[in-house]
């Protein structure tokens, strides 16, 4: 397991796949490195390759909404990072390879944080994290254990800006996501 620094270090110097050529920023994450919840997105879109920090375009905000509704925050609270560390081009899914070429990284981050609870943002993530064939539609909202991490998928923070009928089912997991900080997490005020 690298330390924080080494694993910052060999991240900005990744050339572990075709995203390396196209980045501007790699996207390490951001927020305390002792939260006992981490998120995990897809991967950086247009403004997290600008600014080098994840979630700080249009979904970004409607992310720091969520965490507001049931009193996180991102600074206090949760730490944030991505699947892939670098912006896919126009947006797209990251690809198989690009996901295996970085997820190292994302599992030293979980080694170093050690997480109570991991929330993945979104189908791509929770297809990585929790099941290859997860179906976000049937299964956001509920919870597995794997090695002693609670687990869950909700909707990614974009698709609900493209579809807003999808709020009343955020809502709902983001309360199923406060029950399980009550009930495992021991330094998250609420
Ligand atoms: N979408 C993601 O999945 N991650 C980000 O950091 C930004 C947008």
């Amino acid at each position: 397991m690298l330390s924080w620094d080494e694993l910052e270090a060999r991240c900005r110097s990744c050339q572990g796949c075709g995203l390396a050529d196209s980045r501007r920023s790699v996207v390490v994450g951001a927020g305390p490195r002792d939260a006992e919840i981490m998120l995990v997105g897809e991967g950086p879109g247009h403004q997290e390759d600008v600014q080098g920090l994840p979630f700080v375009g249009p979904a970004g905000r409607l992310l720091d909404e969520m965490l507001e509704l049931i009193d996180l925050s991102r600074e206090r609270d949760v730490y944030i990072t991505n699947l892939v560390k670098c912006r896919p081009p126009q947006n797209r899914d990251p690809l198989n390879e690009e996901q295996d070429a970085c997820i190292g990284y994302l599992r030293n981050q979980v080694a170093l944080i050690r997480p109570k609870i991991i929330v993945c943002l979104g189908r791509i993530s929770a297809m990585r994290l929790i099941k290859p064939d997860y179906k976000i539609t049937l299964e956001h909202g509920q919870w597995v254990e794997k090695a002693g991490v609670h687990m869950t998928a909700i909707y990614h923070p974009a698709a609900v800006l493209r579809d807003p009928g999808r709020r009343p089912e955020v809502f709902q997991d983001l309360m199923g996501l406060r029950d399980k900080i009550a009930a495992v997490c021991t330094r998250t005020h609420l």
